[in-house]
């Protein structure tokens, strides 16, 4: 039997349910925000990678899907979406529109070949965000807000948001500096790889994974003691913005980050539940304000976030939160093969007029029939009958109080629209239905 790739998975049955409930709010929550839903190619040329996200991360250099194309291109999976919407918006020319900031948010798979364990895939859904045209900190606090937000209206409680600044250019040049004279004592008990973060890229030594528990990785200097004085006041800004919000969060000199093209503000959300396990950071992101120039576009300031699909969905199991989602709304049984044709068109009618239906495709006797419609939760039973289709008075009872009611075929949906009101797709149904769309 042929099996799924190592650290993949299906979705289906309930926690396909739930993907799709929160995919709903994220779109929900983007229109409030008034960001743009912008879309980039799974594969990118491998340079744009390399390039982007830093040649000695452990990303680019372990992670990611690399392939030749048939024309013998190097093409990788995208192991992230910062990478590609910077590209898209250099290569649209989107620096040229009038309307600045240029708001952007994403939704999609991302490939990293990392070994495989709860909450660590190969094949993961990342939901983000990248802002261009403003380095204003309160748009850093704009960022931060929005998976706390969706965190929040998700019912999630447990959640610690930590952030630290990575500063400027100046407060680099002289972070690079300390750390090369710290380092180098303990050179040769580094592992071979922080060798050569050592002469390529000593901020890299702080994020190994060999490593990361040596007393020289704990004690090694901190950037946020070496902040210029305008990173220092760019920080301050977005924590008092946050605070504004009632955003809690901590500063913590640690966090740094596994992609090299952040500059400023970096901050991570981790999971605070208990036993949630040890990949419990549910998403990240920063300010990368060299990002685009380092892609040949112009000087623009960016900042953005993403955070895994699969932890949020985890830390809402963690924490027992049922996601209230939306259950059938009429289920309708044909009594047999002579109402099947009247039931399925009523079907119809139901479905275009914004209600969900379905029916029975099997000839199940009514006992069955009332168990799939329990099965599916249908809020309402329409029974057809050959009285029902004489009269064109159908019975419809409500699943839950089991009360009856004898309704005219030709009034169905005035009935509904009485009784079901609250509906997902509500807005774009109306403008169905009126014939807008
Ligand atoms: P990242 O920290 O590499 O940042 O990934 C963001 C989130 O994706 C992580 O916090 C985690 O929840 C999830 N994630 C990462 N790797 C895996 C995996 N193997 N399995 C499951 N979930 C995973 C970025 O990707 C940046 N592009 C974020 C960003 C956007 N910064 C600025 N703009």
């Amino acid at each position: 039997m042929i099996q799924k790739p190592k650290g993949t998975y299906d979705v289906y049955g309930k926690y396909g349910k739930n993907v799709k409930y929160v995919e709903r709010l994220i779109n929900a929550l983007m229109e409030k925000y008034n960001y743009e839903f912008t879309r980039t190619p799974i594969f990118e040329s491998t340079n744009l990678f390399h390039r982007g996200v830093g040649e000695t991360t452990d990303i680019v250099s372990k992670e990611t899907y690399d392939f030749i194309d048939r024309g013998d291109r190097p093409m990788t999976l995208r192991p992230e979406g910062t990478a590609g919407v910077v590209r898209s918006y250099i290569e649209n020319k989107r620096y040229g529109e009038a309307s600045v900031p240029v708001k952007s948010w994403y939704y999609g798979p991302m490939f990293r070949y990392e070994r495989p364990q709860s909450g660590r895939f190969r094949e993961f859904y990342q939901f983000g965000v990248e802002v261009f045209g403003t380095n204003d900190p309160l748009m850093d606090a704009e960022v931060i807000s929005i998976p706390v937000n969706l965190y929040k209206m998700l019912g999630l409680k447990g959640i610690k948001v930590n952030i630290n600044s990575l500063g400027d250019t100046e407060t680099r040049l002289n972070y690079k500096e300390a750390l090369l004279s710290h380092f180098k004592p303990y050179i040769d008990d580094l592992c071979e790889d922080c060798k050569s973060r050592y002469e390529k890229n000593p901020m890299r030594i702080l994020d190994c994974k060999v490593d990361h528990d040596k007393d020289c990785i704990k004690n090694a200097p901190k950037i946020i003691d070496y902040l210029s004085s305008d990173a220092k006041e760019h920080f301050i800004k977005v924590q008092e913005y946050l605070d504004l919000m009632g955003i809690e969060y901590n500063i913590n000199p640690n966090i740094v980050r596994g992609l090299d093209y952040y500059t400023n503000t970096v901050f991570e959300v981790e999971a605070n539940i208990k036993d949630f396990g040890s990949q419990n950071v549910l998403c990240g992101g920063g300010r990368y304000n060299k990002l685009v120039e380092s892609l040949d576009g112009p000087e623009t300031p960016g900042v953005g976030f993403a955070l895994g699909f699969e932890r949020l969905l985890s830390a809402l199991d963690a924490e027992g939160i049922e996601l209230d989602n939306d259950t059938l709304d009429v289920y309708v049984i044909p009594m047999s093969e002579n109402e099947k044709k009247s039931a399925f068109h009523l079907c119809n009618d139901l479905r275009l007029n914004g209600f969900s239906a379905d029916m029975d495709y099997m000839n199940r006797n009514i006992k069955s029939n009332f168990k799939q419609a329990d099965r599916l939760e249908a809020k309402y039973v329409i029974i057809i009958g050959e009285e029902e289709l004489k009269t064109n008075i159908l019975t419809i009872k409500n699943n839950n109080t089991k009360e009856e009611y004898k309704v005219d075929i030709n009034n169905i949906i005035e009935f509904f629209d009485g009784e079901i009101d609250e509906h997902w797709y509500g807005t774009i149904w109306w403008l169905y239905i009126s014939k807008k769309l």
